[in-house]
Order: C-alpha cells, then sequence, then structure tokens
C-alpha cells in the first residue's frame, strides 16, 4: 500500500476529523533495520535493532511530531508557527510549513547547529534568527513571543508533536508483529521524543495491539546531562549539537517514562558517542548524526557494568533492543570529516593508487 504519512496510517490515535486538512511530507513508516556486528560486539544475550529515522523526508524524527503539529496549526487558523531549535526541529518546521503555505521563524544558537540542518531551514524559507545563546536561552524566549503574537509555537512543548511522534512506538511494535521490544535506547536532549515513545507504548498496549512494554533508556552527553545531574545545567558542552540541552522542557515526563517503564537515563561521554557513532558507520553500514549514536553508546556503557546480566528475555532467545537513530549523518558532514580518516592524495598514476590502497604493484589477481 502507498505510504500517505502517519496520520493516515495511524488515523485512529491521532487528533483529527474527517475535514481536517492534512499536511503531510509521506514521513513515517522509517526501516527497523537489524545490528548483528553491533549486537555481538556489545553484549552475546542482546539483539540490537536500528530505527533509522534519518530516512524520514527531512531526516530526523522531528517529521513525525511537525506533520501533527503543523496540521493542527493550520485547522486552527494560525498563518505563522515559530520554534527554538538545534537545527533537526527548524528544518522539519521549515519544510511542513512550506508545504501549508504559512510563514516559519526558527531561533538557534549561533554557531552551534549543523551545516545540514541550517541549509533546510534556509532554503525551506524559513526566517532564521540565530541568537547570541544556547537553545534554553532560544525557547524561553520564542515561548514568550508565540503567548503574546497569532503565532503557533511548533517546539515539543507542543502536545501535537506529542501526539505524532508516539507513532514511532507503533511501527516498531507492528514490525515486531504485536511485540514490544524489551528495551528501548534513545538519546535525550529536551525530551519530547522519549515522553512521545513512552505514551505511544502505552496508548498501542491499552488499544490491545501488545502485550508487554519496553524499558526506556535515555541517554545525555555528559557535558549536557541535566536530568542525570539532578539540576540544570547552565553552560551545556557536546560536540553532539542536536543534544547541546541543559533545561528540558519535558524534564518531568522523561522522569515518569523512566520510572514506569523500569528504565533509566544515563549519560554518555563525547568520546563515547563518537566511537559509537563510527562503529555503526563502520560495522553495520548506516550513518547517523553524532546524538543519535548516543543510544548505542549507552547500550555499550551499560553491558560493560553488567547492566543486561540481570535479564532474561520474555520472548524469543536474546533481549531485543530497539535504539532509535534520530538523524541522518548528512545533516552533519562537518562531525564525519573530523571523525573519520582524511582522504590521501596522489598523481593520477597506477603505482601511486596501488601504493595509497595498499596493494602491492606486483600483485596479479
Ligand atoms: N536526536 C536528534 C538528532 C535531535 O535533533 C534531538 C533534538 C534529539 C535527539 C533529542 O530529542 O529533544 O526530543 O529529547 N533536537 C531538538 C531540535 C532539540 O531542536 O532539533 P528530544
Amino acid at each position: 500500500m502507498r505510504n500517505e504519512g502517519l496520520i493516515q496510517r495511524y488515523r485512529k490515535f491521532m487528533p483529527v476529523s474527517q475535514d481536517t486538512r492534512i499536511i503531510t511530507l509521506n514521513e513515517g513508516s522509517t526501516p527497523l533495520i537489524p545490528a548483528p556486528s553491533l549486537s555481538a560486539a556489545i553484549h552475546p544475550k542482546i539483539e540490537i535493532w536500528l530505527k533509522y529515522e534519518g530516512l524520514n523526508p527531512t531526516g530526523s524524527f522531528k517529521d513525525r511530531g511537525m506533520t501533527m503539529a503543523i496540521t493542527k496549526a493550520v485547522e486552527e487558523g494560525y498563518e505563522a508557527v515559530a520554534c527554538a531549535s538545534t537545527g533537526n526541529t527548524s528544518a522539519s518546521a521549515a519544510a511542513f510549513a512550506a508545504r501549508a503555505g504559512i510563514r516559519c521563524a526558527v531561533l538557534i544558537p549561533e554557531g552551534k547547529i549543523a551545516l545540514g540542518k541550517l541549509s533546510q531551514a534556509m532554503i525551506h524559507g524559513a526566517r532564521v534568527v540565530q541568537i547570541r545563546g544556547n537553545f534554553d536561552d532560544a525557547l524561553r524566549l520564542v515561548r514568550k513571543v508565540c503567548e503574546r503574537y497569532p503565532i503557533a509555537l511548533v517546539n515539543s512543548v507542543n502536545p501535537y508533536r506529542i501526539e505524532g511522534q508516539k507513532s514511532g512506538a507503533f511501527e516498531i511494535i507492528d514490525d515486531f508483529d504485536g511485540i514490544a521490544p524489551d528495551f528501548q535506547a534513545m538519546p535525550v536532549g529536551n525530551a519530547g521524543n522519549i515522553t512521545a515513545y513512552w505514551k505511544g507504548y502505552k496508548e498501542y498496549k491499552a488499544a490491545g495491539n501488545n502485550p508487554n512494554l519496553p524499558r526506556m533508556l535515555g541517554f545525555q552527553a555528559a557535558g549536557s546531562a541535566p536530568i542525570v545531574l539532578g539540576h540544570p545545567v547552565d553552560k551545556p558542552q557536546t560536540f553532539a549539537t542536536a543534544i547541546r540541552i541543559g533545561n528540558p522542557a519535558s524534564w518531568k515526563s522523561a522522569e515518569e517514562a523512566r520510572d514506569e517503564s523500569g528504565g533509566l537515563i544515563g549519560m554518555v561521554t563525547d568520546r563515547q558517542i563518537k566511537d559509537a557513532y563510527k562503529m555503526l558507520a563502520a560495522t553495520e553500514g548506516v550513518f547517523c548524526e553524532p546524538a543519535s549514536a548516543a543510544g548505542i553508546a549507552g547500550l555499550k556503557k551499560l553491558s560493560e557494568n553488567g547492566y543486561f546480566d540481570n535479564f532474561e528475555p520474555e520472548f524469543g532467545d536474546k533481549l531485543r533492543v530497539v535504539s532509535i537513530l534520530t538523524g541522518h549523518g548528512l545533516k552533519d558532514p562537518d562531525s564525519a570529516i573530523s571523525a573519520a580518516e582524511e582522504p590521501k592524495t596522489v598523481d593520477a598514476e597506477e603505482d601511486a593508487i596501488l601504493e595509497a590502497i595498499g596493494i602491492e604493484a606486483t600483485a596479479t589477481v
């Protein structure tokens, strides 16, 4: 069947009516890819699957929430939307606003957003404002402006964003023929996504689709780990710029997801994130952006600490773990180039090429 976008696919779980004009880019229905190399490298008892959200139309999971938020903004008569963003939300908001034919303004922290994301917001025609401050400053400001003017706020504090994003959980259960995974691992920034997935798992269970629920495992970057530390971080730092957030808006609901599911929210260093980022690309052929690799980094850390030794699979013979790869690697080419080996430059001659590739000039095939 043709993919008509996630609102259509999961219509009875979405706040729309017969008359709602749906604004969609055919988002959702992203692949769930098995990761045998990573599973073997991380723990013999676990089976890791990658939910590759980078294959959404604007290259990140934000499109799930944005189709819903922009659909409702248009239905409610708004002619403009706005958001604060570390990059992906702005790219998605700009694209869906363009599709709806309404205006969009985005506030981003100056110099701290990946090139691909900035280029998206610009080409879709959003009014892009870089502020001398971080994401938390930008969110505070945009909330104020949207309260005062007829502009819909499309950050994940907008409840429609959560409604759309919960569809990721539905897809995972559908792909596993009606069983939720034992664990779900994911990065945590502003904490909307962990909130949305948990809501999705619970709603789908209540509707009789899955008998079980996963333990939610969220990971923050060590330099931006307010939930782990138990207090806001004034000057959040991390090379995973998407999750460089010191005071998450959905802090409380992230803690609820953690506690109700019997999971945890932990932190991983930039070094651990970078290693996982490279491992995903080099051993599974899956290219995600740095923040997205925090889930895999976290699984590796938990495994080393003996965490998985305490659990037995309820269904099947391995513990099933889904890691949400929230954004595509091409969003942030600078990070990839700086994390990988530089290309060699040689003369346009056979011998030089063979030497550069590492083949003996005398060897025959
Ligand atoms: N991964 C990526 C690639 C993201 O862009 C974000 C958030 C997250 C993970 C964390 O998700 O905030 O729901 O906990 N990006 C937001 C943005 C903040 O503005 O694009 P979260």
